[in-house]
């Protein structure tokens, strides 16, 4: 019933989801791309387990009548708190990005301790403990909640010395702890991969943008649904504040994303 120039539909509460856009265009330039951020209702990380799931089953039904052959919840939260909600509504199948962010720091830990940052509701979810768990049952995890880390970013305020002074209280304590790998747990995170990275120090940092385009793609690989030749076309839907949207996307990211569409719901 899908034809391969179907679009991909990526979501995230707001800017964050444009890190696993970025990473799906450039491992599969040819797709079509419908990003939609919830730029109305962000942060997602501080609101109940209701509120997620209402508002993620509402941007997927947009998505599915937009007709996308996937769906990538691109968000933390919505995929730790909504993936089944949303998978019982999509048409298209559905990925999120827990999984392959866990696969991914398994494999880059060497002595087993993990330390997961994100976003309230994920961190209280438990999502990536279970999922690390799974794959590795030795692994000693610690999950920390950072709920300032997402309105800084979308205040495209990811070099400011605020954003350093927050991130050192949130992290600082666990340098010394002996983690070699910390998980951005939120989409938004890789945006602040640098203040994080000075406060860490030497460890591994992993997020799941290339590892959930990796999955996008061996999906439409087996669904033999993988777009052929030229350069895809992108579009963008905000659920508020368009202008804004588009002009942190090309700041932070370098996503130019012409005219963004307005949704409300
Ligand atoms: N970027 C999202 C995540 O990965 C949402 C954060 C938020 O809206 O609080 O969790």
């Amino acid at each position: 019933m899908f034809k391969k120039n179907d679009p991909i539909g990526i979501f995230d509460s707001g800017l964050g989801g444009l890190t696993v856009f970025r990473a799906v265009r450039r491992l599969m330039p040819s797709e079509n791309l419908i990003y939609f951020g919830d730029t109305a209702r962000v942060p997602y990380g501080a609101k109940s387990k209701e509120a997620v799931v209402s508002f993620s089953k509402e941007i997927a039904a947009l998505l599915s009548d937009r007709g996308v052959k996937l769906l990538i919840v691109a968000c933390n939260t919505a995929s730790s708190l909504a993936l089944e909600e949303v998978r019982k509504i999509s048409n298209a199948p559905v990925i999120g990005v827990i999984e392959p962010g866990a696969r991914a720091a398994c494999a880059a830990t060497v002595n087993n301790r993990v330390l997961v940052t994100g976003t309230t509701a994920t961190v209280s979810s438990g999502a990536y403990s279970r999922a690390l768990k799974k794959l590795n049952p030795g692994l000693v995890v610690h999950e920390k909640e950072c709920p300032l880390f997402v309105p800084l970013v979308e205040e495209g305020w990811c070099a400011k010395k605020v954003t350093e002074l927050v991130a050192a209280e949130y992290l600082a304590p666990f340098k010394k702890k002996g983690f070699d790998t910390v998980i951005l747990g939120c989409t938004h995170y890789p945006l602040l991969k640098k203040v994080i990275r000075r406060v860490m120090g030497t460890v591994k940092i992993v997020d799941s943008a290339e590892v959930t385009a990796e999955e996008a793609r061996a999906n439409l690989v087996s669904r033999n649904l993988l777009n052929p030749g030229g350069l895809g076309r992108a579009s963008f839907i905000a659920s508020d504040a368009p202008e804004k949207f588009g002009i942190l996307a090309r700041r932070l990211l370098g996503i130019r994303t012409g005219r963004v569409e307005v949704k409300r719901f």
